[in-house]
């Protein structure tokens, strides 16, 4: 018979289970009056990760661990579990789970399940995306990358190639011209002008690093002159943009675009958007055209009124709100707020988004800011995604932190040992 983990801890409140530790996930246990729950959190990662300085951690503007909130530390009195949810049995409420560590498989009953566990990244299919690009979404992706990048430059200083060799090792292909992908070739770019170049000067000028966009415009979440302004920096920055170009297939060293254009590269980052993870696929719930769980104004599953679900994994809305880390802190809030409702015995009011508008990096020391009355683009948009960056990050510890990371990076540069 399988262990039972919350059986294990004495309390007579009612048990909430918690699935995933992202912005969801982590913002609900953080905001919770916690000393009314018997709160489990189920997780393969014991950190919340603040996402939206990841591509920077790339390039080690900020290190890895100025970006991760330890949840044992700062969620005290929520039992952290390292585990992967599997399966639901809605009848006898409980979550099977497979330990991240061992892979040992445990149950967890609840009285109250949400379901917070994000989104997996959609490669629809195309050939050689999962063995061959490389993705941005976890810390371990963040290093593979840096690692990446690092040891194409390795890989260039080989005496004895031809100039078409090195340009081919020096080409950084990213596909997906969204937030991600932008902010991504953005961060390459810096890197690549403002650390590689004096390490590897006679290398630097064939670096390329190309961004490729199946739709005709980018970053389409964004106002639309702002995406222009986009272009014509990466344009002035030395990033080539391509639009209208689908990637049809990904393979050791290149890409394949749709009409049988090749990019040679000697990297690829994908960037291609959302899919469901297959966690959620298997719920057997309804799920919206994007695959993500149908909730109502509550963010409850219409057949499970005790279980919530939010965040990337959820629609609310038709349309559907965003797929943003802001929406989904916002969830998370939100849930906190409603649960203790639900415990003194009160209504529960829908939710609500306040949209505080997008910010994306877009390299050169340059960002966007699209706000509700503002579009603010260059260096000013840039300080002001700093402030808002430094405000939202959660602990004081890594505010402190970031902060450090980004003056240290100013003065001394970035640290380009390769491991
Ligand atoms: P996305 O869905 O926003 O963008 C993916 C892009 O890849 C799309 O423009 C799509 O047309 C393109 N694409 C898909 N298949 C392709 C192919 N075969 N060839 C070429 N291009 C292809 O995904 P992203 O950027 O990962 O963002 C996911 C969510 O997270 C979005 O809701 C986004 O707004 C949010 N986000 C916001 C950030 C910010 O506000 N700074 C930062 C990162 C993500």
């Amino acid at each position: 018979m399988m262990p039972n983990v919350a059986s294990q801890a004495a309390s007579d409140s009612p048990r909430l289970v918690v699935l995933g530790c992202g912005f969801g996930g982590y913002s609900l246990l953080y905001n919770l009056r916690r000393d009314r729950w018997h709160a489990t959190l189920i997780s393969p990662r014991n950190y919340f990760l603040f996402t939206p300085l990841l591509p920077s951690a790339v390039t080690g503007t900020v290190e890895f661990r100025s970006i991760l909130e330890p949840a044992r530390r700062r969620l005290r009195g929520v039992r952290v579990v390292e585990g992967f949810a599997e399966a639901v049995d809605w009848g006898r409420r409980q979550v099977t789970c497979r330990g991240a560590v061992g892979g040992e498989r445990f149950s967890v009953p609840y009285d109250i399940l949400v379901i917070a566990v994000g989104a997996a990244i959609a490669d629809y299919g195309i050939p050689g995306v999962a063995e061959h690009a490389l993705k941005l979404a976890s810390v371990e992706d963040a290093r593979a990358v840096r690692r990446g990048i690092l040891e194409q430059f390795a890989r260039a200083e080989i005496p004895g190639l031809s100039d078409e060799q090195i340009r081919q090792r020096l080409t950084f292909v990213v596909c997906g011209g969204g937030p991600t992908g932008v902010e991504a070739a953005a961060e390459i770019s810096d890197l690549i002008h403002e650390e590689l170049s004096e390490s590897y000067p006679e290398l630097a000028p064939y670096a390329r690093v190309v961004l490729v966009e199946a739709l005709g415009r980018l970053l389409t979440s964004f106002d639309e002159a702002l995406a222009d302004y986009t272009l014509k920096h990466f344009g002035r920055g030395g990033i080539e943009v391509r639009t209208s170009a689908k990637v049809q297939a990904v393979e050791k060293d290149r890409v394949l675009l749709q009409g049988g254009e090749i990019l040679p590269c000697g990297m690829v980052l994908w960037a291609g958007g959302n899919a469901a993870v297959p966690f959620v696929q298997a719920l057997g719930e309804p799920l919206s055209p994007r695959g993500r769980l149908v909730v109502d104004p509550y963010l409850r599953l219409q057949a499970h009124p005790e279980a919530f679900a939010l965040g990337d994994c959820a629609a609310v809305g038709e349309p559907p709100l965003p797929a943003t880390a802001q929406v989904t802190q916002q969830q998370g809030k939100y849930l906190a707020r409603c649960l203790d409702r639900l415990r003194r015995g009160r209504s529960l009011e829908p939710f609500r988004f306040k949209a505080s508008g997008m910010l994306a990096y877009i390299g050169g020391g340059e960002a966007l800011a699209d706000l509700p009355r503002v579009k603010w683009s260059g260096r000013g948009a840039w300080l002001f995604w700093h402030s808002v960056y430094l405000t939202k990050l959660v602990s004081l510890a890594n505010k402190a932190k970031v902060l450090f990371d980004w003056l240290k990076a100013r003065l001394f540069g970035r640290d380009l040992s390769r491991f």
